[in-house]
């Protein structure tokens, strides 16, 4: 089991706080005995983590957006290589998560919503232009079918073109994603990479994706 902080505030705790950390209100496994839409148990894996972030050319990203951050793992790592004068902009609806996020992560770069992913083009404004790059974990799969479609079609219309999206979710061996969610990314992407990371816990599913115009 990984433990439940950031990945880089992770590596100097004592056995002893790592287990406090376990039973902290803000993990994941707690939060999604409350709330199934959490999806997992435990934040993703430096294995998938890694695997994640080198498909992104980081230091030239200027503006990303990151759907269901969690408590900030995958982001953290994100703006330890982004620029200075770069921006993430995070969706998260769980309220203790954001607030975790919000409390644990003070970078200016970063702008949190407490909101749906399928509210990014509500809460962003019109002149914020178009985004370099697009992570979601959101569990596209079970959120229903509205949420995906939105999701899907809003990051296709937001990306530059080029503009990678990539989609990371939990599986559950031998279920893999459902075939309806990568024919809806396929409808507007070109899928570039289909990769499984069976070390974490649950196993992960990356598809990178690519919006060609
Ligand atoms: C599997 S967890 C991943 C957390 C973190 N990104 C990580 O890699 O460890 C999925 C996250 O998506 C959030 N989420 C689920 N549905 C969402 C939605 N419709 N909009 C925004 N966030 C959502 C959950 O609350 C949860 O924090």
């Amino acid at each position: 089991m990984q433990l439940l902080v950031p990945a880089s505030k992770a590596t100097d705790q004592s056995p002893t706080s790592s287990m406090l950390g376990f039973f902290k209100r803000d993990s994941l496994w707690v939060n999604f005995l409350k709330d199934f839409q959490v999806c997992s148990l435990s934040p993703t894996t430096h294995r998938a983590i890694k695997l994640i972030t080198k498909k992104i050319q980081l230091n030239q990203v200027q503006k990303l957006i990151e759907l269901g951050p969690g408590n900030g793992v995958i982001t953290e790592s994100l703006l330890s290589e982004m620029p200075t004068n770069s921006k993430i902009f995070a969706f998260e609806r769980n309220i203790p998560l954001c607030s975790s996020l919000e409390n644990t992560i003070k970078d200016p770069r970063l702008i949190t919503f407490n909101s749906c992913a399928s509210k990014v083009k509500q809460k962003l404004a019109a002149q914020i232009g178009e985004i370099d790059t697009i992570i979601s974990c959101v569990p596209l799969s079970v959120c229903g079918d509205v949420i995906a479609r939105q999701v899907i079609q809003t990051s296709f219309e937001m990306l530059k073109p080029q503009g990678l999206f990539i989609v990371y979710q939990c599986y559950l061996p031998p279920i893999l994603p459902s075939k309806n969610l990568i024919d809806s990314l396929r409808n507007k992407f070109s899928i570039e990479g289909q990769e499984r990371v069976l070390r974490n816990f649950p196993p992960l599913a990356v598809l990178t994706c690519r919006k060609v115009v």
